[in-house]
């Protein structure tokens, strides 16, 4: 897949949004980000993914990350989906901006075109493209769902908690890791160094190799 892609520097790019005109550099600042991608306003798996992603917008605020929506319309049909939007999901407001690419320019450069599908103009759609972003500005995970199959908000909530516990400490998490589940020390951490570093102790698994690198913890 050409384009955009983990570690890769997203670009600093300027567009007009909800929000009025937008460097992404500057909105995101230090902070880490999410930037994700929706096929077209008024569409109905669109609207059920931007009102959770408000409902969801307070424990994304919580751990640091700001969010930025992006669909291909312009910033007027934004606005007035968005009343949409909140009506759908009661209680939500969309206080996230929400990139505006009626020329598809954002799209590409995001690396976030979906192939297989086109307006009625034959122009190229976005996929449910989803980056997590962190403060460097480096792509640290991505999601690329096709326009039929809605994004999951606890798994992006999930995915972000794993990140942030992998930047902060030594540490990956396990297959199904839930937060709050114990984390794997990372192979790299010798056990005496591992003393050091999780006083708390660590639990190795005993595997038939007795090679220890299956060591869990709690951080
Ligand atoms: C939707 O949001 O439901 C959708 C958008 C574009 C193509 C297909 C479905």
């Amino acid at each position: 897949m050409p384009g955009l892609t983990l570690g890769d520097t997203i670009p600093d790019l300027e567009a007009d949004s909800t929000h009025g005109r937008i460097k992404l550099y500057d909105f995101i600042d230090d902070s880490w980000a999410i930037i994700f991608s929706h096929p077209g306003d008024f569409t109905p798996v669109c609207t059920t993914e931007l009102g959770k992603m408000a409902a969801y917008a307070k424990e994304f605020e919580k751990r640091g990350v700001k969010l930025v929506g992006l669909s291909c319309d312009d910033v007027q049909s934004h606005k007035e989906w968005m009343k949409d939007i909140e009506a759908y999901t009661p209680g939500c407001k969309v206080t996230y901006p929400i990139l505006a690419d009626p020329n598809r320019e954002i799209i590409k450069q995001l690396n976030m075109v979906d192939p297989d599908e086109k307006d009625s103009s034959g122009n190229q759609l976005p996929s449910r493209a989803l980056h997590i972003v962190g403060p460097d500005k480096k792509v640290k995970l991505s999601f690329l769902y096709p326009a039929s199959t809605g994004r999951n908000l606890d798994e992006v909530l999930r995915v972000l908690e794993s990140l942030q516990k992998a930047a902060k400490h030594k540490v990956a998490t396990p297959a199904n890791w839930k937060p709050g589940d114990p984390v794997v020390i990372s192979a790299s951490v010798s056990n005496e160094r591992a003393k050091e570093m999780f006083p708390q102790g660590f639990e190795t698994a005993d595997l038939p190799s007795k090679k220890d690198y299956l060591r869990f913890t709690k951080v």
